[in-house]
């Protein structure tokens, strides 16, 4: 039998993983999506052949439905997650989990409480360049890993209302969010400490809105190694991804890969082609990754990332900007 889902909040990421769940027939069926946004969810789901509804508890609760994707605004992650896992139904939630860490922790508690399985979307995992690094970093081709590196630079910031709504909560835990998972991830250790700092550097038009458009954080893992994650809202250039592995016996570089020893970056004119959206540069990782989920889903497997693994990231988010804040270094819990 086909595993019915739901898609909650259809903007742009929910949409995206609502077509890629049609591309899923037989084995899945997208039977409803929601939106606070009424007109958005009857468009979308008019374009899909779904049901849609104004509110998500009318989608939750629906018994043919038992997985859902909740792809709304960060700020809303937790409180759906709870009512999702309380409705009995499986969930795939967009990063970050929360945008606070006992927010994360009751989302977490609310899956294993209800025995549903909820798997957070960092769907970095599923790109099969990363794909390809962890498992030779896994296998120990490039020794120890030592130090990482991670560079993730947008091409323009979002517009003003995303950081009150759908990407509230900051530099660190909107995009900083992907690269802390990818950390603990690759490195396959948990970070000990962290420091951050950063500042308004090329946007001063959304500095009411939002503290920071560039922050760098120094990681310190359990075991003595170092990561670095260098974030940035305005590449001008493209959007920009890079993760970097330095082991006791070589070094794996994701992204940014070229013939030429030299490159100039400038809009439009650049002299390497350069990706200009993530729905782009990401499009196999998203259908990788629902595909994934939908397949677990539907033979009673435990998720490929876990609720841990979002509250992990959380932790780390979190620590990043109040170490902004505060100027001073956060220690992580011992787990
Ligand atoms: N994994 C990734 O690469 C990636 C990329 C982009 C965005 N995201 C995440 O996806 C989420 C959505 O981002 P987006 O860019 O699609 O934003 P968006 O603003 O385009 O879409 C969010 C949608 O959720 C709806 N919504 C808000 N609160 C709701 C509620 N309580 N119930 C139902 N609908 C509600 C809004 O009306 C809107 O249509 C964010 O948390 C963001 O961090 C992840």
């Amino acid at each position: 039998m086909a595993l019915g889902i739901g898609v909650i909040g259809v903007g742009v990421m929910g949409r995206r993983h609502a077509d890629n769940i049609g591309g899923l027939a037989p084995r899945a069926r997208l039977l409803a999506v929601t939106d606070s946004d009424a007109e958005a969810a009857r468009s979308t789901a008019d374009y899909l052949g779904a049901d849609w509804y104004a509110n998500a508890d009318d989608l939750l609760a629906r018994s043919d439905i038992q997985a859902v994707v909740i792809a709304t605004g960060s700020d809303t992650h937790a409180e759906l997650v709870v009512k999702a896992a309380d409705r009995g139904k499986d969930i795939l939630c967009e990063k970050p989990l929360a945008l606070t860490v006992p927010d994360a922790e009751r989302a977490a508690a609310a899956a294993e409480a209800n025995g549903v399985r909820l798997q957070v979307g960092f769907m970095r995992r599923y790109d099969p360049a990363y794909k390809e690094a962890f498992e030779a970093i896994a296998q120990g081709e490039i020794g120890h890993p030592v130090l990482f590196a991670g560079i993730s630079r947008d091409a323009q910031p979002p517009p003003r209302s995303y950081f009150t709504g759908a990407g509230a909560g900051g530099l660190f835990i909107d995009s900083g969010n992907h690269d802390f998972d990818l950390a603990r991830w690759l490195m396959q250790d948990e970070v000990s400490s962290v420091s951050a700092s950063g500042g308004i550097v090329a946007s001063p038009e959304l500095a009411d809105v939002q503290p920071i458009d560039v922050g760098l954080a120094t990681l310190t893992f359990r075991n003595g190694a170092m990561g670095t994650v260098a974030l940035y809202r305005r590449a001008v250039y493209g959007y920009d991804i890079r993760t970097e592995v330095l082991g006791t016996e070589g070094a794996v570089m994701i992204g940014g890969h070229t013939k030429h020893a030299v490159r100039f970056l400038r809009p439009g004119r650049s002299t390497s082609e350069v990706q200009m959206h993530w729905l782009d540069r990401f499009a196999e990782a998203y259908r990788l990754e629902v595909a994934d989920w939908v397949q677990r889903m539907a033979t009673d497997r435990p998720p490929t990332i876990t609720a841990t693994d979002g509250v992990r990231a959380v932790q780390l988010s979190v620590a990043a900007e109040e170490s902004r804040a505060t100027g001073r270094p956060i220690n992580l819990p011992t787990y």
